[in-house]
């Protein structure tokens, strides 16, 4: 049973850790313990209560309250802050009642002496070792409430005294770079204020005491399911005691609460384990695929993208051109990148009209499309449905439909100004046209884009908070996209934001993959990837081999590099050579016979030294039958003997065959005494890994 419940505390059971909470005395909820489980319920009750009080030491700095709310005396980084119409800006809550269920609990709260209700919810993901949080607020009154901040949960760590914070940082071509910091006392915040997930920083957590690596030690790791603004801010307090806010950022947010309304938040996801970053990654990625992911199990096509080889130029003749040799290479999805809608020259027009531009394409897409199957390939298609361009006659027609305040210029950026999804009226427009599109024509895969960020995020029109728009843009978004997958169920969609912008579990209940990087060049991406791989799985990595820097990269290390994802390919075909285009074709067959274990098996971030300029991943089947090694050398002076890679997740007792590296030898060998390649700089190489069975 993953629920227990005594008395006026539950207990939380996954597969492997608990999760403990309780009521106090006081009827405050109070966080006991979140790590492996104990052999006795009594074991999770720790003293947690503040012995005294002392007039600037508040019992909240000793006490791990579950969700803290403004108002007390803690002064503890609330998690909930409100205001009442006659300006009492407390909020006192009491507890009035638990919902468990098998794997969920929901525990209400109710203020002392004002018509509102929290609720803090629970979902319990055993197999994943991950916890699942979200909060309901509700006017029970005749009046409306103000909610200046509501966030999704605080997660408490315990008290070690020492804490390590890895977070993902970066920005354009340049994202999801791995910082690991040591906290101290204060708050370390970290959030978007773009109105899109952001290049930035991505709302993933891990914590650990600074002992812990891939393989071992305990951290505490979540992330928020969200693709709006968002904040994680990490508070370590006199006490060191590290409490970790994630949610909606509260930056320039507020929302009106009509009597009878309820708000809900996005969910965190938050987990446990003591076997390193390696595992709790692979936690994430489990969870991703079976429980999030709409076509979790669909094995993704090798697809080619137009874009680096054709921009904006794109027409029938110049993309028949290119997937007549994709075709050849074995590539099973083309997809036409920007340039082919109504006006699209360049990137100053176009934006807005969905559909195909008469001169490119004077008899639609039909002919493509069928040109394209032809081949014994799906088409996909890119499109970019927030933005309008001022030259558009969706933004001719309707001006008032982009996000601006009224008397102020409205900023471009890339000529584009954003439309407000939080309008009923545009989510109509942009869905008729995007249903439409998809209804004539057979497209089997959308990209989806966004590349800018938010300036003068206002809502001139709308009858309540402006700053509703920060949340309502996104249900917008989340709405239009997930009634397209309703009507057109077989489509598979990527999301993309200038590259990685819009990377996070909330997308991926819409996205099948995410386009992780503009930066396409196979060294920087290396590290982009072992960034994106902290909480995203394989399948969900779209990368593509293109010509970034061809000259220095060979083209079979920037093959090895994208076969650790959702294989693409993205450089002119038609300037490949005949041996380039060979080396492709057998590139994507050996994928194809490996992705499996790829998009599906589990990951390991095996060996990274000489500053990440040696590095190895390994995949593996779930029934460890079978894997796949990667190994890159980027640039490391000469002379350098290069250091064994110790493989992992091999049964220790089974025998195990490399290719290419001659004798069969036990998993426990392999792990334990490793496997030595010399490459020389720019060298990568590929082996599969095979249990012999029967040995
Ligand atoms: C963004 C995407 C690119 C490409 C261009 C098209 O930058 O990340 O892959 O689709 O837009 O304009």
């Amino acid at each position: 049973m993953p629920l227990h419940t005594q008395d006026k505390n539950w207990i939380l059971l996954t597969k492997h850790t608990a999760y403990v909470i309780g009521l106090n005395a006081a009827g405050r909820l109070v966080h006991h313990y979140w790590g492996r489980q104990l052999p006795f319920p009594e074991d999770y009750f720790a003293e947690n209560e503040p012995l005294e009080w002392l007039p600037f030491d508040a019992p909240g700095m000793r006490m791990s309250e579950e969700y803290p709310v403004y108002g007390s005396p803690d002064h503890i980084d609330p998690c909930l802050k409100v205001m009442f119409s006659d300006g009492v800006r407390s909020a006192v809550l009491h507890f009035e009642s638990a919902l468990p269920e098998d794997e969920a609990l929901s525990l209400r709260f109710r203020d002392d002496d004002y018509p509102l209700a929290l609720s803090l919810h629970y979902r319990i993901h055993p197999t994943y070792d991950l916890i699942e949080r979200w909060i309901t607020l509700e006017n029970l009154g005749t009046v409306p409430v103000q909610i200046e901040r509501v966030f999704s949960a605080q997660w408490h760590v315990p008290n070690n005294g020492a804490y390590r914070l890895s977070h993902l940082t970066g920005r354009w071509a340049a994202e999801n770079t791995l910082r690991r910091e040591w906290l101290s006392h204060g708050i370390k915040m970290l959030d978007s204020r773009r109105l899109n997930t952001s290049h930035h920083h991505n709302p993933y957590f891990a914590i650990d005491g600074g002992a812990a690596d891939e393989d071992q030690g305990q951290v505490w790791f979540g992330a928020l399911a969200w693709s709006g603004n968002w904040k994680i801010s990490v508070e370590t307090n006199d006490y060191t005691a590290a409490r970790i806010n994630i949610g909606i950022n509260d930056w320039d947010f507020g929302w009106t609460l009509q009597p009878g309304e309820i708000f809900t938040t996005p969910a965190t996801l938050g987990g446990y384990t003591e076997s390193g970053f390696g595992e709790a990654s692979q936690h994430f990625h489990d969870y991703i695929r079976d429980a999030v992911l709409p076509h979790g199990k669909t094995t993704h096509p090798v697809l080619y993208n137009s874009w680096e080889a054709t921009t904006f130029n794109v027409d029938e003749t110049s993309q028949a051109k290119l997937a007549e040799i994709a075709a050849n290479m074995g590539i099973e999805l083309f997809v036409m990148d920007d340039g082919w809608f109504q006006g699209r020259k360049t990137d100053h027009a176009g934006l807005g009209d969905w559909h195909p531009d008469v001169q490119k394409f004077p008899h639609g897409l039909t002919p493509l499309i069928a040109h394209v199957n032809r081949l014994g390939m799906a088409f996909g298609l890119w499109v970019e449905p927030e933005m309008v361009n001022p030259d558009s006659d969706l933004y001719r027609n309707h001006p008032d439909w982009v996000i601006h305040f009224p008397h102020r210029p409205r900023s471009e950026s890339r000529n584009q100004l954003i439309l407000n999804f939080g309008r009923a009226d545009v989510r109509d427009c942009i869905l008729a046209q995007l249903d439409k599109l998809l209804r004539e024509n057979n497209i089997a895969f959308i990209k989806w884009d966004m590349n800018r960020s938010v300036s003068e995020p206002g809502w001139p029109d709308h009858d309540r908070d402006q700053r509703e728009l920060w949340v309502r843009h996104v249900w917008g978004l989340y709405e239009v996209w997930g009634t397209l997958r309703r009507k057109h169920p077989n489509v598979i969609w990527q999301s993309c934001s200038g590259g990685g912008g819009r990377a996070d579990i909330g997308i991926l209940h819409y996205a099948d993959q995410i386009w992780v990087s503009d930066n396409t060049e196979a060294t920087a991406r290396l590290g982009i990837q072992h960034g994106f791989s902290q909480v995203f799985p394989a399948n969900t990595m779209e990368a593509w081999v293109t010509d970034a820097d061809s000259a220095r990269v060979p083209l079979e290390f920037r093959f090895h590099v994208s076969m650790c994802g959702s294989l693409g390919v993205g450089g002119h075909l038609l300037k490949w050579s005949e041996s380039d285009r060979a080396i492709a074709a057998q590139c994507v067959a050996q994928y194809k016979e490996m992705r499996e274990i790829v998009q599906f098996g589990d990951m390991y971030r095996i060996h990274q030294s000489h500053h990440g300029a040696f590095s190895a991943v390994q995949y593996m089947s779930k029934d460890r039958s079978e894997g796949v090694l990667f190994v890159f050398r980027t640039h490391i002076p000469d002379p350098v003997f290069l250091p064994q890679i110790m493989l992992r997740g091999l049964e220790p007792d089974a025998h195990y065959a490399i290719e290419d590296v001659s004798g069969s030898r036990s998993g426990l060998a392999w792990m334990t005494t490793g496997v030595r390649f010399d490459l020389h700089n720019f060298e990568s190489t590929l082996r599969r890994i095979h249990r012999i069975e029967g040995a």
